[in-house]
């Protein structure tokens, strides 16, 4: 196998450090940047500055390996590389469009530091940018700070990620294709190498396509879950079970398994902010993106649709204690970035009602957001006294609840909006559209 030198920019963020762990375990040469010293020196020490199942051991493995470092010093990194991945964030603006700061000031920054360097390097886009921002940011920063030329004295290439959150170690050393979008067919040619060890097809395009299909890729899993929900609502009225429905459905090959769970909607890092950022790029360009604008329309609207339920089911919500289990976008994950939950609490603490919640591990991400709610150590105890239950994250202490766990409650209302449960099993059980 070919060892490569690699440093990750934005090193010490999610993408960026799964991403490098991850080609260390294939026995690269990595070398994580951050820009906060707190999360460099906890990744020196071996531990993972972002909660994510198995990045702890393989840390420590690789550190012992001796294959794995991390640092502040961009310099350093940059002289000890052959390939630069930036892997910075791209959040939101107000309108949806992305925040490409991170992104221009970390190519200004290599254009610079690269100035007096004379070996060739590639650097490779990692972050979700839209399309074009490779080719005429980029470049151009790189260029003009470094005085070098792109295709000569340096590569360029985009590489997308597709990691999930809760898996995305997993993801990253099996993905389903590897993506590289390529300036010129050197600088291709030697990401591939990277990717040599990997059994995954590879998909060689330009950069701009390699862009959209992150956009795309994510915008169309979006609306496999957004065309379920509508699914499930109108299943719902008719009494169909919307479970049974998609099962059916994903049995066609040419729709596939996956994303196919009804429920409370989609939120987290990456579909809320990459559809908004594909609408935004699309109106930009002179193209309303109905679909798009619609799939988000249906997905703000879903968790309201439990409320609707609760309002029957209650009569006044006002003053009613309500246990909330699950506050993370889904389960595995101590995320709560456009988690539905915050949605539902803050409607629930506008009509009156107090709140208790429980997550196994996103509590104190959503304390920042909602400091004064109450917070148990345990869904039992969430539970205790509640004149109802809502269940807005799949984790699997949630599945593995009884009839009885319920059984402290003041009044049996139990409302899904994560098929968790058997309705057949618990007493006073309602999905969300089953
Ligand atoms: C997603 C993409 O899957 C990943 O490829 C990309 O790189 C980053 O964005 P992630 O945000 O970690 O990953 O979560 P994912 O597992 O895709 O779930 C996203 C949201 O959709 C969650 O809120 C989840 O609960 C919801 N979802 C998912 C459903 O409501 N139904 C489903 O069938 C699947």
């Amino acid at each position: 196998m070919v060892n490569m030198k690699i440093s990750m920019i934005g090193g010490t963020g999610y993408v960026g450090l799964c991403s490098g762990l991850g080609f260390a375990i294939k026995g690269h040469h990595v070398i994580c940047v951050g820009r906060s010293e707190e999360k460099v020196s906890k990744l020196k020490r071996g531990i993972s500055p972002i909660y994510e199942p198995l990045v702890d051991e393989h840390l420590k493995k690789v550190l012992e390996n001796k294959n794995f470092e991390a640092t502040t010093d961009l310099e350093y990194a940059i002289r000890n590389s052959d390939v630069l991945f930036i892997s910075v964030g791209t959040p939101s603006n107000a309108d949806g469009s992305i925040d490409i700061s991170d992104i221009e000031s970390a190519s200004v920054q290599i254009g610079k530091l690269v100035k007096t360097s004379n070996s060739y390097f590639v650097v490779v886009v990692k972050s979700t940018v839209v399309p074009e921002t490779t080719e005429k940011v980029v470049i151009p920063a790189i260029e003009k700070h470094s005085g070098k030329k792109a295709g000569v004295d340096f590569g360029v290439c985009m590489n997308p990620e597709f990691l999930r959150e809760g898996r995305a170690l997993d993801d990253f050393l099996k993905p389903d294709r590897v993506v590289i979008g390529e300036y010129d067919k050197k600088s291709g040619d030697i990401l591939e190498k990277l990717y040599k060890e990997f059994s995954a097809p590879i998909l060689r395009t330009d950069m701009k396509t390699a862009e959209m299909i992150k956009y795309a890729s994510n915008s169309f899993l979006a609306t496999k879950i957004s065309f379920t929900n509508e699914v499930g609502n109108i299943c719902k009225i008719l009494g169909i079970d919307a479970y049974k429905v998609m099962e059916g459905v994903g049995l066609d090959s040419r729709i596939g398994k996956q994303f196919l769970s009804a429920g409370v909607g989609w939120g987290g890092s990456c579909f809320p902010k990459d559809v908004a950022a594909l609408r935004a790029k699309a109106k930009q360009i002179g193209y309303e993106p109905r679909i798009l604008d619609v799939i988000t329309e249906t997905n703000d609207v879903q968790p309201l649709k439990l409320i609707e339920i609760l309002k029957k089911k209650l009569t006044a919500i006002k003053s009613k204690q309500i246990a909330v289990l699950g506050l993370a976008f889904k389960a595995d994950t101590d995320d709560v970035r456009e988690t539905k939950a915050a949605i539902i609490v803050e409607k629930l603490l506008d009509e009156g009602a107090t709140i208790q919640a429980y997550d196994p591990k996103a509590m104190e991400n959503f304390k920042e957001l909602f400091p004064k709610i109450g917070y148990s150590k345990s869904a039992a105890e969430a539970m205790q006294g509640s004149d109802a239950c809502l269940i807005l994250t799949d984790w699997d202490e949630f599945k593995a609840l009884k009839d009885s766990d319920f059984d402290s409650m003041k009044s049996r209302i139990i409302i899904e909006g994560r098929r968790v449960l058997d309705r057949t099993k618990v007493n006073g059980l309602e999905g969300i559209c089953w």
